[in-house]
């Protein structure tokens, strides 16, 4: 007898993604808001949302409201803070009620690029702080009630860079290195309490980044955008991790723009 394999979509009610202000992370929280009146089941969906910038959350949060066809099945929760601090993290975690997660979204990131010799440490460190320390500190509050409940998922916006070195980016491919390491580790050690980890790595993405040297963009050129992927196209990988089938666990996607495009 032919056994048909369980693609029965895991319900992640709630799910928890930083950066979500802008970019990547509001595209990752609009494509799940719109997908709410698809879900075959009754469960609600509650989105937590954090970033810097109030206003752009909201903005965020309105939109996602709107755009579900039954909002009554989505709750949108925001909470303005720093990735790189400890409190900040603490007190978003408070402000949205310490919630079990069932999807982690580690999405935060920036870029200070420029040769090696004239960044400033202080570069250096809002690089490491941001794009590493800020995983780490919000893994640190998702993962203890995953790894009670034996279930979750962790997705986490790396980039080619963490793949491939790249001059003028060292500081950015340095952390995105890092982070590599880190998710990969803990990738190892977190099946075996039945937590699924996995990274995107994408290429170039047209989203502001590009237009402010302190988000990623260049302080002295500006970069033509038009054959990046868009936020869209990663946020649509990153659901491909959040709703893959029970049986699966992807580990690595790379994404690089369609060239035909
Ligand atoms: N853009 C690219 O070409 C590209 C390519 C490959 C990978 N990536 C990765 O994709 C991810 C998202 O980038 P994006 O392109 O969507 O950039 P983006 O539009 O600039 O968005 C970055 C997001 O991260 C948040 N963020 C940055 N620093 C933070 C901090 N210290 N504390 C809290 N939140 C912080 C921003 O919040 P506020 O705006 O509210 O401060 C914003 O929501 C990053 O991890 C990046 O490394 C980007």
């Amino acid at each position: 007898m032919t056994t048909v394999p369980s693609i029965v979509r895991p319900a992640a009610t709630r799910v928890l993604i930083t950066g979500a202000s802008s970019g990547v992370g509001a595209a990752v929280a609009r494509q799940l808001a719109a997908g709410v009146s698809q879900r075959e089941h009754s469960q609600k969906l509650h989105l937590y949302l954090c970033g810097r910038q109030k206003d752009n959350l909201s903005s965020v949060s309105e939109e996602c409201l709107r755009s579900a066809e039954n909002s009554k099945l989505l709750e949108v929760v925001t909470a303005v803070g720093d990735v790189r601090w400890p409190e900040d993290v603490d007190r978003m975690w408070e402000e949205f009620g310490a919630p079990p997660v069932d999807v982690l979204v580690a999405n935060a990131g920036i870029n200070r690029p420029g040769p090696l010799d004239q960044v400033l440490p202080q570069d250096y460190e809002d690089v490491m702080d941001t794009n590493v320390k800020g995983v780490f500190l919000w893994l640190q509050k998702a993962l203890p009630g995953m790894r009670s409940r034996q279930k979750g998922q962790i997705v986490v916006t790396n980039s080619v860079l963490g793949l491939k070195p790249k001059g003028g980016s060292s500081l950015y491919c340095a952390s995105k290195y890092a982070l590599d390491g880190l998710i990969g580790s803990l990738r190892e050690e977190a099946r075996e309490y039945g937590v699924k980890v996995g990274q995107v790595y994408p290429a170039g993405i047209a989203t502001p980044w590009w237009d402010d040297p302190t988000r990623g963009g260049s302080r002295t050129e500006s970069v033509a955008t038009s054959k990046f992927l868009s936020a869209d196209d990663v946020a649509a990988a990153i659901l491909m991790l959040i709703h893959q089938a029970h049986g699966s666990d992807i580990d690595k996607i790379v994404l690089q723009p369609n060239s035909k495009m």
